[in-house]
């Protein structure tokens, strides 16, 4: 086992959840992710680095409780909740099989996995840590993403109370609340609207998966051991 324990990724194929493979890989983690397909940016990584890849789908009961047992019997001290989809469109034209699937996609299958990981630190005494990839579609209102703007604030409101029942054992968990950088998730937001975003921004840029990378990194590293319950966000000030 590597001295510094086990991070579980999920989403780790390709985004953000990539550099946050790379970012605990290179922290001298042993790291387990799981997406739906494998890519050959993850290969590479994996070439270099520990990292055990699961074929897995959020969205499915079953795969879900497989992703569960894996966690449990990789006995992790981080998991890091970044599985993420979207379905674009009004609320009110949103099929309810859609519903659905970003619900357990967003929201019930994070705390599935968030209950394994708790369950397996407690058990083994393992002062461990977990953060959630939120969103500020929890915080500001955007059309067109109601249904994944709701699943990630559920999430977000599963911190505040883990944060009280989970703080005895010394496992802290937060969120990191992410503005807009661009990935294959954001793939459909045009050229026009990126500046729109840009010229909102009060810092004047696009966020980038490594300003979440380095608030993940400072949440899970020492200057951070004080901070638990708490929702972080990071979009240079487009919600202030
Ligand atoms: N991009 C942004 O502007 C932005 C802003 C705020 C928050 N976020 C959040 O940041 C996180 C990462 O987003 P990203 O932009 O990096 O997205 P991305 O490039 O689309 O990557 C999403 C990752 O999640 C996996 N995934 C998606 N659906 C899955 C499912 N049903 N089962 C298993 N794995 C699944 C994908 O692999 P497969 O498709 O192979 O399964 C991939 O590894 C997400 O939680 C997202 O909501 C993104």
């Amino acid at each position: 086992m590597s001295e510094q324990g086990t991070a579980i990724v999920t989403g780790g194929s390709r985004g953000l959840g990539l550099k946050i493979v790379e970012h605990f890989a290179e922290r001298g983690f042993r790291v387990v992710t799981c997406s739906r397909k494998p890519t050959s940016a993850l290969d590479e990584l994996r070439a270099r680095f520990d990292i055990e890849w699961h074929s897995v789908d959020a969205a499915s009961p079953t795969s879900r409780a497989e992703m569960a047992n894996i966690i449990t019997a990789a006995q992790p001290h981080l998991l890091i909740n970044n599985i993420g989809s979207i379905a674009q469109g009004l609320f009110i034209s949103e099929p309810q099989e859609s519903l659905e699937t970003v619900v357990a996609t967003n929201y019930i299958a994070p705390m599935v996995f968030i209950q394994a990981a708790a369950r397996s630190m407690v058990g083994n005494g393992i002062a461990g840590q977990i953060v959630n990839v939120s969103s500020i579609n929890t915080i500001r209102g955007y059309r067109g993403v109601a249904s994944y703007a709701s699943a990630k604030a559920g999430i977000d409101g599963l911190v505040r109370p883990l944060a009280r029942e989970l703080g005895p054992f010394g496992i802290r968990i937060n969120s990191v609340v992410p503005g807009y950088f661009d990935s294959d998730l954001t793939a459909v937001v045009t050229d026009d609207h990126r500046t729109q975003i840009r010229n909102r921004t009060p810092l004047g840029r696009l966020g980038t998966t490594d300003d979440v990378v380095g608030a993940i990194n400072y949440l899970t590293s020492e200057p951070g051991t004080f901070i638990t319950g708490q929702t972080l966000v990071i979009d240079g000030g487009i919600t202030c």
